[in-house]
């Protein structure tokens, strides 16, 4: 399964990060951005009842071939909680190897996040599927390639600063897919309710992706 989930977020092309949403807008927010394009939702774990809000999104989601994971997974616990409210992927910002293993004693895929090939390797060995490049737009494109020389054709997903301007070049420089929040999500419409704001803003994103 965690390969058939890895094929889903490369055809999505671009990971839409869900972060500190609602309760009771999280799941026409992802119902919006679904129907833009996107294929693979992130809610993240930060804030409170982020297995709740997942398990919603997912049976929102569930007549439809789209993937529903759960982002800023940061401890194995987590990871667990998670997994049982039917994440299907596990992003972190940093390399953790206890949710590593926690996801692959479940089958799940896991993205941690990784900068430096130290946290790349380590991420590798604790059997990680997809590396999350974090935060990306700190060290940009070229950082991939130059992480890619050494380790051989890992699979990356740059995150944070990835914007319909950029998104093209981590596409040139070897991403498999990228992870976008606010260049994605429209905050200031779903504080406006908007919700045909909130599809336009990400086919908007979806457009720049499939350029
Ligand atoms: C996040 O931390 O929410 C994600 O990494 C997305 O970052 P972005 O808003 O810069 O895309």
């Amino acid at each position: 399964r965690a390969r058939e989930v890895s094929e889903r977020i490369v055809e999505s092309g671009v990971l839409a990060v869900l972060r500190g949403i609602d309760e009771d807008q999280i799941v026409p927010v992802a119902r919006a951005i679904h129907d833009a394009g996107v294929g693979a939702l992130e809610v993240t774990a930060d804030g409170t009842r982020a297995a709740e809000q997942i398990a919603a999104v997912d049976r929102e989601l569930a007549d439809t071939d789209a993937v529903v994971g759960a982002g800023t997974v940061l401890d194995a616990p987590t990871a667990a909680s998670v997994i049982d409210a039917g994440a299907e992927f596990v992003v972190a910002p940093d390399t953790n190897v206890e949710v590593i293993r926690t996801c692959n004693r479940h089958g799940v895929l896991s993205a941690p996040g990784v900068m430096t090939p130290t946290e790349a390797v380590t991420a590798m060995e604790a059997g990680a599927d997809i590396l999350k490049m974090f935060p990306a737009k700190t060290v940009g494109p070229a950082h991939i390639g130059a992480l890619q020389g050494p380790l051989g054709d890992v699979d990356v997903i740059p995150t944070g600063g990835v914007s319909p301007d950029n998104v093209a070049d981590y596409f040139d420089a070897g991403a498999i897919a990228v992870g976008a929040g606010s260049a994605i999500v429209d905050y200031d419409a779903i504080t406006d309710g908007d919700m045909d704001l909130v599809r336009e803003t990400a086919a908007s994103f979806v457009d720049a992706v499939d350029d």
